[in-house]
């Protein structure tokens, strides 16, 4: 049997590779999503099977409960929830791995280890409840700061960092303790100690970082939760996990670096958790910025009649107005017309990686005109017009202009160097970062006040 069930593991490793690499392309998103249900299906059926699996009514019940939780949630979930969604399943992660490690600690039959083989064991459950600790409580930190539980400004306590490398230190210091004297009482407590310390570890290092950070934090955690995963693996002897929380926790750390190179922002200060702390700053005015210029819907959709190119930058604020479709409808009309329409997308728009093209995707929006900011950012200013539907932070020209800005260093769609710029929004309020935008009130920029599908639908029906 185990020689079956050792295949199946290695068949299911492999679907969760081709899975990773379907999930990196628009095109080949969906296949991607087939390859992961089809490694997972194997993986748990296979693990059911193994010998290691003997209460089948508990796994029934929990699997059923578990499946059916998740599947009610997946159906409601708004896309504008997702991040904190995520958030909170990362902190599902951790928990198990603290609940497996502890229970990998009491078991019995753990104790019939002798050796290296015992300081190996021991080592795996520390690092398991330790890595599960930080998960844990980040994750929930985070899933509050996202969903506005929280207050999203930084937690700045003093001297923090000379704190968390304490914390750190005392917990690798326990480490060496807990594994060369197994099964004590003073082992025991120092497990709990550092259980202890772990959570608040975990708490303290997201309760510290910005809200305009958050994205990257997410992705951070979520990589701690693939390394959680990993380390229960080694416990448990069961390889599938080990590969699997590798590949989450690499994939995880990849794509942090990748948001971290998006923001100007430093990848080593994310692990250290001093990251972000010049949201503390914000909210900020950039001064008097003078008058903003409003524009109808009849004028927009005038200039639009005789545009040869347009660039349609859409931000959260289309999320929000569930407005992708009309946009869709809108890029049609302007092509039947023979104006050139391109998307240009932000890495960090929207609430989640890759947000904008997901929406933009869902409305079956040609990939091919859908261009990343490095794609497009150098085509401005040869464009006649912008449309920024819903998109504050990551059209804001202070990130570039005023090095004393919260986001300064943060690259950005420099919009504001084509023709004119229509912006589309309610108001003349902050984005997620909270800070303003000048851009609002540039000479070429006029805005179009108003929920962003409805303002789209007026243009479409002046075309
Ligand atoms: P934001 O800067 O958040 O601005 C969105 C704008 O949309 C708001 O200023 C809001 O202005 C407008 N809006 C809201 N509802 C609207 C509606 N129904 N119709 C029209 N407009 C509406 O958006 P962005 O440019 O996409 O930037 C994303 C920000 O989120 C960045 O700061 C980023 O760091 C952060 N963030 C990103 C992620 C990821 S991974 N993408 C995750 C978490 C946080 P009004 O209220 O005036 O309408």
């Amino acid at each position: 049997m185990d020689g079956i069930v050792y295949m199946a593991y290695l068949l299911a490793a492999v679907f969760f590779v081709l899975s990773l690499k379907g999930l990196s392309a628009h095109e080949s998103a969906q296949q991607g999503n087939y390859y992961g249900i089809a490694g997972m299906a194997i993986a748990v059926l296979a693990t059911i099977a193994s010998d290691a699996v003997t209460g089948y009514f508990m796994l029934i019940v929990a699997v059923g409960v578990g499946g059916f939780i998740g599947m009610q949630k997946a159906k409601s979930v708004e896309m504008t929830e997702m991040p904190q969604l995520v958030a909170l399943l990362h902190s599902f992660v951790g928990m198990a791995a603290i609940l497996i490690s502890w229970s990998g600690y009491i078991d019995p039959a753990a104790s019939e280890l002798t050796g290296a083989e015992l300081t190996i064991h021991l080592v795996e459950i520390y690092l398991g409840i330790f890595i599960g600790s930080v998960t844990f409580t980040g994750s929930l930190v985070a899933w509050g700061k996202l969903n506005g539980q929280i207050s999203g400004s930084p937690l700045i306590l003093p001297f923090r960092h000379g704190m968390n490398a304490i914390a750190i230190l005392v917990c690798l210091w326990m480490m060496t303790y807990f594994a060369s004297n197994p099964h004590t009482a003073l082992s025991t407590f120092m497990l709990m100690l550092m259980t202890v310390i772990a959570l608040a570890l975990g708490l303290h290092l997201v309760a510290a970082i910005g809200g305009a950070d958050m994205p990257v934090v997410v992705s951070m955690l979520n990589s701690y939760s693939g390394w959680a995963a990993a380390a229960t693996g080694f416990m448990l002897g069961n390889d599938l996990l080990i590969v699997v929380g590798a590949l989450v926790g690499s994939s995880g750390a990849i794509l942090s670096y990748i948001m971290c190179q998006g923001m100007n922002r430093s990848f080593i200060s994310v692990i250290m958790g001093g990251f972000g702390t010049d949201s503390a700053k914000a909210p900020v005015a950039s001064g008097d910025q003078g008058e903003a210029t409003e524009v109808s819907a009849e004028d927009v959709a005038d200039d639009l009649k005789t545009a040869k190119s347009v660039i349609i930058v859409p931000g959260f604020g289309m999320a929000v107005a569930k407005a992708q479709q009309v946009v869709k409808e809108l890029t049609e009309t302007l092509q039947k017309n023979g104006c050139t329409v391109r998307f240009g997308i932000h890495p960090v728009a929207g609430r989640l990686p890759g947000h904008m093209n997901v929406l933009l995707a869902e409305a079956d929006v040609p990939y091919d005109i859908v261009l990343e900011m490095d794609e497009i950012n150098d085509d401005f200013p040869e464009t006649d017009m912008v449309l920024v539907i819903g998109a504050n932070d990551t059209v804001n020209p202070d990130a570039l202009e005023r090095p004393d800005s919260p986001i300064a260093g943060m690259p950005v769609l420099k919009v504001w160097e084509s023709k004119q710029v229509i912006v589309l929004k309610r108001s003349l309020a902050s984005g997620y970062a909270g800070v303003e935008n000048p851009l609002f009130f540039k000479e070429n920029t006029r805005m179009l006040f108003g929920d962003a599908k409805d303002s789209v639908q007026k243009v479409l029906k002046n075309l």
